[in-house]
């Protein structure tokens, strides 16, 4: 490990942590729209910082489709006969409140014990910055790249893609590479490196209730009025039977159940996913369906979530109310063989079916639907990623079917040849939650490893 770049890269370590906090202090937030100004802001940041270090090409791109710039910038400096990489990374983060728990401001990063905490600092503002500053380390050699690079960063991944699905849809050929290299989602724990074979896809949907056309006495009307929030949690809890296995007919028609030898590649992940079950999660005891182990339940197991519910009163003392509607955000992680929008319409109609003539129930998608992919890791790309976490972890890689989604990955994976998924976080770095973080002894590792990634493709 004595190439240039990676000299480079341990000179200037102290800058890149300074950038890594400059994004995070943009609150680059894609879901709520009085920030799409500070979305844009970080688009602009990240495109100048490309134009700065040699890329050739640097666009933000809109897409009538979409809230929130594309950031895509291509070198071809390696030429014709030298393989291309193609490079996505998310900027946008999901919401976070002081008030949700944080110790500290979410936009302000802050730094304790080694470990960096903020809204995105795991999730995944360390792997633009990683990425950024592998690219240009490679790029500031005499050689610059043996490989072509294309890099492409999106700000709607944690809020439904519309601007990248409807940029590759139109210009697949711009994005035309020999590998996609998707830089989001942890590594198992900050010192042991894994690869990501398979995720979930996911389907999001609302169901409304309502009753009543308007709020009522609960002493006029209880006992004679179906409650929206008792019919609401009647249809809710037929969702799922005793053992956590989803009861909606034909959700799990069309399931490619893992193989054997699938199941006994992700094995070796198992104690680190318990460790983290344990660490991260502080709920009482595991739940799921029987016959899976934690990480199977989260990974190759479809599942039906209910992620809010809403309805009535729940501020302080009694109100004896009748509510006249109740609500639920529903999501369901996909495997493969479910297509998200079947999963949708048969959710929907058993929903309906359950649906007493006592209310009114409605249902509505939500535009974030993505397949579930498998990563064959018998591919080069795969085999050279474990080899550059390797080269910086000494140790090799666990294999493990994550349970989260990075919904344009399947289309990548339709792009390019191959695909391998390479992140520079960890597990247990409570991205979405209060107090997300990062382990700063990765940081430099993770760098290494993306430069390395760059080089040894070409070889
Ligand atoms: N980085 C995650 C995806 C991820 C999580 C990959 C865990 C591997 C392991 C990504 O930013 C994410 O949170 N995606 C959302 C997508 C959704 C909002 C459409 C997810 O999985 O909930
Ligand atoms: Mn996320």
């Amino acid at each position: 490990m004595t190439h240039p770049a990676h000299d480079y890269a341990e000179q200037h370590i102290d800058r890149f942590l300074e950038d890594l906090k400059h994004l995070i202090r943009i609150p680059s937030i894609s879901t709520q729209p009085k920030h799409a100004a500070d979305v844009r802001r970080a688009a602009e940041w990240i495109g100048s910082e490309m134009e700065k270090i040699g890329f050739e090409t640097v666009e933000l791109i809109d897409m009538p489709e979409g809230r929130h710039p594309l950031v895509f910038g291509t070198w071809m400096g390696a030429g014709e006969d030298a393989p291309t990489v193609l490079i996505y990374c998310h900027y946008d983060v999901q919401p976070a409140e002081l008030e949700d728990g944080w110790d500290s401001n979410p936009f302000e990063p802050t730094i304790r014990d080694n470990i960096l905490y903020a809204r995105g600092a795991t999730d995944s503002k360390v792997n633009v910055i990683t990425q950024l500053r592998a690219i240009e380390s490679v790029l500031s050699t005499p050689e610059k790249s043996p490989v072509n690079i294309k890099f492409i960063l999106e700000g709607e991944e944690e809020s439904g893609s519309e601007t990248i699905n409807a940029f590759v849809a139109k210009h697949r050929d711009r994005l035309s590479a020999d590998v996609s290299v998707v830089s989001d989602g942890p590594i198992i724990t900050p010192h042991q490196p894994s690869m990501v074979i398979g995720l979930r896809g996911i389907i999001g949907m609302e169901l409304h209730v309502e009753g009543p056309i308007q709020d009522l006495h609960s002493g006029h009307f209880g006992g004679n009025t179906h409650n929206p929030v008792q019919a609401l949690t009647e249809i809710l809890a037929q969702l799922h039977d005793e053992n956590g296995t989803v009861t909606v007919p034909g959700f799990y028609d069309n399931v490619i159940d893992a193989t054997p030898a699938e199941r006994e590649a992700i094995a070796g992940a198992d104690p680190y996913y318990e460790a983290n079950w344990k660490s991260t999660s502080g709920a009482p005891a595991v739940w799921g369906e029987a016959g899976y182990t934690i990480q199977e339940r989260a990974g190759i197991r479809p599942t039906l979530e209910l992620n809010g519910i809403w309805g009535g009163y729940s501020g302080p003392g009694v109100k004896t109310v009748l509510p006249a509607k109740a609500g639920a955000k529903i999501t369901c992680r996909l495997v493969p063989g479910q297509d998200p929008a079947r999963i949708y319409e048969v959710i929907k109609a058993h929903v309906m079916d359950l649906a007493p003539e006592t209310i009114k129930v409605s249902m509505e998608m939500q535009d974030m639907g993505a397949p579930a992919i498998r990563i064959p890791h018998d591919s080069k790309a795969v085999r050279v990623a474990n080899k550059a976490y390797e080269n910086h972890w000494d140790r090799e890689s666990v294999l493990e079917v994550a349970g989260g989604s990075i919904p344009i990955a399947s289309t990548f994976a339709t792009v390019t040849d191959e695909i391998v998924i390479m992140g520079y976080s960890h597990k247990g770095g409570l991205a979405h939650g209060p107090n997300e973080n990062t382990h700063l002894v990765m940081f430099d590792k993770g760098i290494g490893t993306a430069i390395d990634f760059l080089l040894m493709y070409a070889e």
